[in-house]
């Protein structure tokens, strides 16, 4: 058979192989991570087979540096060069935080980077892809409408729809004691009260509930917990804290993350209290406030808390976890619920991180030991 055509047919397999395994890989999810980190060499076989095949092509890209190029050619070019770092990038940031195959690699450990990466990574590709169709369309409008399309479509599966589906679908099993006990501090702080929100315990959950545990739950020695309230119970082991939870006494939130989501939503935007079980901090001069963000804020039921509470002259130390990054205007929006109360800045803690923060809120309780 002729050698070209054969090589074509590699090439083209090669292709068409990456687009599927970098969409498998962003749904990790529901592979697992030994399969994950397996796909993720197959990718890059890929991709070196793909540079190999084309390598004649990539090097006439950077030696015609000097010659006149049309504009889309230099945009197809400029997306090639990006998407060839940012592989590189990917491929070293998998390294970072491959638990399987390459555990001794100890750089850019970052699981968020590497999320942003491949979401990137997927971007770029599609435009790439997209920019050959393009050069030999007739119709070059249309082409370049349908490739905005596929980009932004890449971009907010990457942004949106991956971190949406790791909330739902991730199923969390961790060992409570090994996770929250340990070395304890000598708190000289002043009395102080935890007082943690989280679906669990505001939530109608279905019967069957474990099996979707995922739905931003954990498995905790086979006990579902929210993850605000697993830092809640470290911070009381570190520093024998009291604790208590936001409880809802009215409707409860429902089993359903999405149906969560919109209901919190609907709860912002009418600017709603919904009724709580009062909380006692009469007795205490801090407040270590634990929330998951919502919606770039704090859950309403934490508004009524903050409000219905005589929190006035109180610091109150802030916590918020979330899936993405930050702590939206939680913390303004917090100061303006308690204008008397002093509020410290928000650590803010990725949802992923939590089962392994015990060490950092140890450091961080250490950074604010400071007596009454
Ligand atoms: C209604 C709702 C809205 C959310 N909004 C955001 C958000 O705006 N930004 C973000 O990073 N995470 C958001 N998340 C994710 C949660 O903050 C995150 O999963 C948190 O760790 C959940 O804590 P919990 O298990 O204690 O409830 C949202 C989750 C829910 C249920």
């Amino acid at each position: 058979m002729d050698r070209g055509k054969t090589v074509k047919r590699i090439g083209i397999a090669a292709d068409i192989l990456m687009y599927l395994l970098l969409t498998a890989q962003l749904l990790c999810v529901f592979v697992g991570v030994t399969v994950h980190e397996f796909l993720g060499m197959g990718f890059f076989a890929c991709l070196v087979c793909h540079i190999v095949i084309k390598r004649k092509v990539i090097l006439a890209m950077f030696r015609k540096r000097s010659t006149k190029r049309s504009g889309a050619r230099l945009f197809s070019d400029t997306v090639t060069v990006l998407l060839l770092l940012c592989c590189v990038t990917l491929m070293l940031s998998s390294m970072g935080v491959s638990r399987i195959i390459f555990p001794w690699f100890r750089y850019v450990q970052s699981v968020s980077l590497h999320r942003y990466l491949a979401c990137a990574a997927l971007t770029l590709a599609v435009i790439h892809g997209g920019m050959r169709g393009y050069m030999r369309a007739k119709k070059k409008k249309r082409a370049g409408v349908l490739i905005a399309l596929g980009a932004v479509a890449a971009l907010s599966f990457g942004l949106f729809g991956v971190p949406y589906l790791d909330r739902h679908f991730k199923k969390v099993e961790i060992d409570y004691a090994g996770k929250v006990s340990g070395d304890k501090l000598d708190w000289q702080g002043g009395r102080t009260l935890t007082v943690y929100f989280t679906r669990l315990g505001n939530t109608d959950f279905e019967a069957d509930v474990d099996a979707v545990s995922g739905a931003s739950l954990l498995l905790a020695d086979g006990r579902l917990m929210g993850n605000t309230q697993l830092l809640a119970d470290m911070l009381c082991d570190i520093a024998g804290f009291d604790k208590t939870a936001i409880t809802l006494t009215g409707k409860k939130y429902p089993s359903s993350y999405a149906s969560t989501v919109f209901a919190a939503s609907e709860e912002i935007k009418s600017n709603a209290r919904p009724p709580i079980e009062p909380i006692d901090t009469s007795d205490c001069d801090q407040i270590i406030l634990v929330y998951p963000l919502w919606w770039g804020t704090v859950p309403n039921p934490v508004a009524t808390f903050l409000e219905q509470s005589s929190l006035g002259g109180k610091k109150i130390y802030l916590i918020a976890t979330q899936g993405s990054y930050g702590f939206g205007s939680s913390a303004d929006d917090i100061r303006e619920l308690v204008p008397d109360a002093e509020v410290e800045e928000v650590m803010s803690i990725y949802c992923d991180d939590i089962p392994d923060s015990r060490q950092r809120l140890k450091d961080w309780l250490e950074s604010i030991n400071t007596a009454k």
